[in-house]
């Protein structure tokens, strides 16, 4: 992120320029969120598209704050080791990156991504995969953390 240019494969670097253009307004900062709280569905209805009863999980921010304007907002979710951290979305209920970043796009953006580039902006989410002491934190197990 500060500009070295040979971090990145040529697809993960289409994959970021993707994402700076569709996603990096809400997804910004060092961690690539976390910093401010949007709404769940900004472009298209997401609790309609999921379907099922909505719960009190859904209300998101307006459970706090018992605000109006605050239903359905959450933290933008850092995501920085996000390939790990499945299921995705406040309800868990996204299993793969591939599925959560085309109902990000078309939730968030109103935009259908082709499957290309969906793919490279799952190649440059995997490149958020950090270590942690010299060792990559997807092969790490809890006993390392002790
Ligand atoms: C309008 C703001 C906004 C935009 C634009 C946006 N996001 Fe999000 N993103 C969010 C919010 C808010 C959540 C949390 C949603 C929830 O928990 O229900 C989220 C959640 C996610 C998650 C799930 C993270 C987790 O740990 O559960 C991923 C992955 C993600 N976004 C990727 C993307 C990608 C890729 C794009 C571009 C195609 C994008 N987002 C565009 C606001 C946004």
């Amino acid at each position: 992120m500060r500009g070295s240019e040979e971090i990145l494969t040529a697809n993960e670097t289409q994959g970021y320029e993707l994402f700076k253009e569709h996603c990096a307004s809400c997804h910004f900062g060092p961690a690539l969120g976390g910093l401010s709280f949007e709404k769940m569905g900004r472009a298209q209805n997401y609790f309609e598209q999921r379907g099922g009863a909505l719960t009190e999980a859904d209300n998101g921010r307006f459970n706090v704050t018992k605000l109006e304007k605050d239903r359905h907002q959450f933290k933008v979710p850092t995501l920085r080791n996000v390939e790990l951290t499945y299921p995705y979305f406040h309800d868990g209920s996204v299993a793969t990156l591939e599925d959560a970043v085309k109902i990000m796009a078309r939730v968030q953006r109103d935009k259908n991504l082709s499957k290309d580039e969906i793919d490279k902006i799952v190649a440059f989410l995997k490149t958020l995969t950090g270590e942690y002491q010299g060792k990559s934190v997807s092969l790490l197990q809890e006993k390392d953390f002790q």
